[in-house]
């Protein structure tokens, strides 16, 4: 069994400005700042999946429509359920929710159980917060999205392992 999710990994330099961004909102929030090696925007988290359906986890990404686009996280907040700070977009790419809603029904045509609740897009910047972040804009942090990947999660390690990538391609109409 691996526990798996899919999401976009961001280009270093932006890694690089989303740890710093979250060394200053871990401290809002009295909370624990993510390092940059683990900055991601989650598309679908499948949970645990075992060896025989690991398979159709990667088919289902085989199958989505790719095409790179720009993200601009230009703001903060926190969620309160689960006790993270974010960062995020106040504009989505319509490539961001086409890609997230066909990898969603393409996995849950596959027999995958996915999260109910509406997707909101965001890359984890603080975890175990106790008080909240307010939402405020911040200096945009912009970059392609150039990949899709298929993540397991080692909880008792607590590390990433990539499974497979998905590039994203040039064309979307520029
Ligand atoms: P988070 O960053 O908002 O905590 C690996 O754990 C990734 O999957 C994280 O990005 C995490 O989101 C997300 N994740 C973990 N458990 C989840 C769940 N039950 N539903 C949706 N996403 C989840």
């Amino acid at each position: 069994m691996a526990r798996l999710f899919f999401a976009i990994w961001p280009p270093a330099a932006a890694r690089n400005a989303l740890e710093r961004l979250a060394q200053d909102v871990a401290v809002v929030g009295a909370g624990k700042p993510v390092e940059a090696a683990k900055m991601h925007l989650t598309l679908a988290f499948l949970g645990e999946v075992d060896q025989a359906r690991m398979s159709l986890a990667h088919s289902a990404a085989a199958a989505l429509p790719m095409a790179r686009f720009k993200l601009s996280l230009d703001r903060v907040g926190s969620f309160r359920r689960s006790r993270v700070a974010w960062a995020g977009a106040s504009c989505l790419p319509p490539q961001l929710e086409s890609l997230q809603s066909a990898l969603d029904s393409e996995l849950r045509a596959n027999g995958f159980a996915l999260e109910e609740r509406p997707f909101r897009p965001h890359i984890t910047l603080a975890r175990k917060i106790r008080e909240r972040v307010p939402t405020a804009s911040i200096e945009p942090i912009a970059y392609a999205c150039e990949a899709v990947a298929l993540v397991a999660s080692d909880l008792g390690r607590g590390e990433y392992r990539t499974l497979e990538s998905w590039p994203l391609g040039r064309d979307a109409g520029r």
